[in-house]
């Protein structure tokens, strides 16, 4: 085991750390997880894709999204959190939600989940598996919390917290696809 990956046990956070080297050949593939996919994950794939885009990586990483719960597979995002992504400038209108397939979750390079009920949901950390706010550079570790059956604010809140992990997030990805991205 060389340097790098022994910086990587089956507890380790990713907090503080780099991102786990990508697996195959093709586009870094990240799986964003939630309860009902329709507003944390959602929030986060729509910030993370646009980032990732912004920063020239678009060809270079993949971002999907899914819920572990089966109840709103095939709707639109939560109207609040699209209405929270719209007033923000982003593009909303095109996600549906989906549930997580533990069967197909052995090809992501990174599964980043969105609190701890939905870690368990996944099977628990893992070297390619952790939260998603481990990146989180103002409060690593902590969880995104639900905001499902909150107010206005909570989607707000949310926002804030995915844009700036987000930030760190593409930060790491310049690093690690950068030296893999063709001339
Ligand atoms: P999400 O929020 O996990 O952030 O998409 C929820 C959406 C729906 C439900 C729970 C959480 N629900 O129970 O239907």
């Amino acid at each position: 085991m060389n340097e790098q990956q022994g910086t990587y046990g089956p507890a380790a956070r990713v907090v503080g750390m780099s991102l786990p080297p990508q697996r195959t050949d093709g586009p870094y593939r990240i799986h964003l997880v939630c309860l009902g996919n329709i507003c944390r994950s959602p929030t986060a794939h729509v910030v993370l894709e646009r980032r990732v885009a912004d920063a020239g990586l678009a060809d270079a990483v993949e971002v999907t999204s899914s819920g572990t719960g089966g109840w709103h597979v095939g709707n639109p995002m939560d109207e609040r959190a699209a209405a929270t992504l719209t007033a923000a400038g982003y593009d909303a209108t095109r996600h549906r939600a989906a549930q997580y397939d533990t069967a197909g979750a052995s090809s992501y390079d990174l599964v980043l989940v969105m609190d701890e009920s939905n870690l368990a949901d996944v099977g628990g950390r893992s070297e390619r598996v952790g939260l998603f706010r481990d990146l989180d550079p103002v409060e690593p570790g902590s969880a995104v919390p639900d905001p499902y059956y909150g107010g206005h604010d909570g989607f707000e809140e949310v926002l804030t917290m995915v844009e700036r992990t987000t930030d760190a997030i593409v930060a790491e990805l310049r690093r690690i696809v950068s030296t893999r991205a063709p001339g």
